[in-house]
């Protein structure tokens, strides 16, 4: 917040213009360019696209690559990705713009490299998304395997790893990527403004047209101070990772405390081969109704909600909590389908 104040207060300059205020805004944005870069390893800060937030740059990418793909080509994602995937790629496929396929995941979180290769290896396939982290389980999926093999067939190869970035170092060289989507309010910084990592070697058709700013690729006037906030976070992270070993140790002395304490409790996302980020538990509480516990939690201080089963048809089977930092207060986010509780531990 103290490297944003100035940017809403005293340097208030419109980063597009050419007067000196505006310019100093201009530099403030290079500079968050240059963090964001540095915490993915992007070759060059020139491959960060500023936007809102992880919605619109995981839409970005999608909806770049339909405009300059063959007509009705296919595209290729997990079961397991986020709504603002699946709906664009529903919304994509009712219209029949493109066919898509999605390819179910294990118990352990981990993609169907069998299936995942027979759609990628079909002339059609020409795109493929499989998320970093797993926003609900914490789960680490097979993202290097799924990588190669698009890598293999010269399908374009997208990540939303607004989950992973931040928490677990994100290395966008160290594997064949094309883009990734990145989040604010994900690593600690202001909400409503994102990135996304484009390789310099791909295509990305703008979809806001207009001022040009961002090189062409995302027009509007740039949130400086939500940019500048982003860098900030995004440096501050990159410090905050190599200390993750101790959240993560905080994590599993939580986890064990209550399957040692509560009869039948199950820790989601343990299967084996499952890796998962530092900072997420999800929890089965076998006959507890979820909404109940909720509101228990809620009463106590305890932020939690059921909900992270939704997606796969039995509703109010888990309760997902994120730690925030190790130096914070836990923190936790539970989603009910219909509505998301933030709460922090007094
Ligand atoms: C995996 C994943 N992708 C995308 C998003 C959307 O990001 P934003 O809220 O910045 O639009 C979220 C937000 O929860 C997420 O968890």
């Amino acid at each position: 917040m103290e490297s944003m104040l100035p940017w809403m207060t005293e340097h208030y300059g419109n980063p597009s213009a050419g007067y000196h205020f505006g310019k100093e805004a201009r530099r403030a944005i290079d500079t968050a360019r240059e963090q964001v870069a540095t915490l993915v390893n992007a070759p060059s800060p020139e491959e960060i696209v500023f936007t809102s937030g992880g919605t619109e740059s995981n839409h970005l990418a999608l909806a770049s690559a339909l405009s300059w793909l063959p007509s009705r080509s296919t595209f290729v994602s997990s079961t397991i990705e986020h709504s603002v995937i699946h709906e664009w790629l529903n919304t994509q496929a009712e219209k029949e713009n493109l066919i898509w396929e999605s390819v179910q995941v294990g118990e352990s979180g981990q993609v169907d490299l069998h299936r995942w290769s027979e759609l990628l290896a079909e002339s059609a396939t020409r795109f493929a998304t499989l998320m970093w982290a797993n926003n609900e389980t914490g789960i680490l999926p097979n993202i290097q395997e799924a990588a190669a093999i698009a890598d293999s067939h010269g399908v374009y190869f997208h990540s939303d790893a607004v989950q992973a970035i931040g928490k677990i170092s994100v290395d966008v060289q160290s594997l064949p990527l094309q883009s990734a989507a990145i989040s604010g309010h994900k690593l600690h910084g202001p909400k409503g403004v994102g990135a996304l990592w484009v390789n310099r070697h791909s295509r990305l058709h703008p979809v806001l047209l207009g001022g040009g700013q961002e090189s062409n690729r995302r027009s509007g006037t740039e949130n400086v101070a939500g940019i500048v906030g982003l860098g900030k976070a995004a440096e501050i992270a990159l410090e905050h990772i190599v200390k993750q070993t101790k959240l993560q140790a905080l994590r599993d002395h939580f986890e064990s405390e209550l399957l040692r304490q509560i009869a039948g409790l199950e820790v989601n996302g343990t299967a084996p081969n499952a890796s998962r980020l530092p900072n997420t538990t999800n929890l089965y509480f076998p006959g507890v109704d979820g909404e109940g516990l909720l509101i228990l939690l809620d009463q106590a201080g305890i932020c939690c909600s059921p909900g992270s089963a939704c997606s796969t048809g039995a509703p109010h089977r888990a309760c997902s909590l994120r730690w925030a930092t190790a130096d914070r207060a836990p923190k936790a986010a539970c989603v009910f389908p219909s509505a998301t509780y933030r709460l922090r531990r007094k």
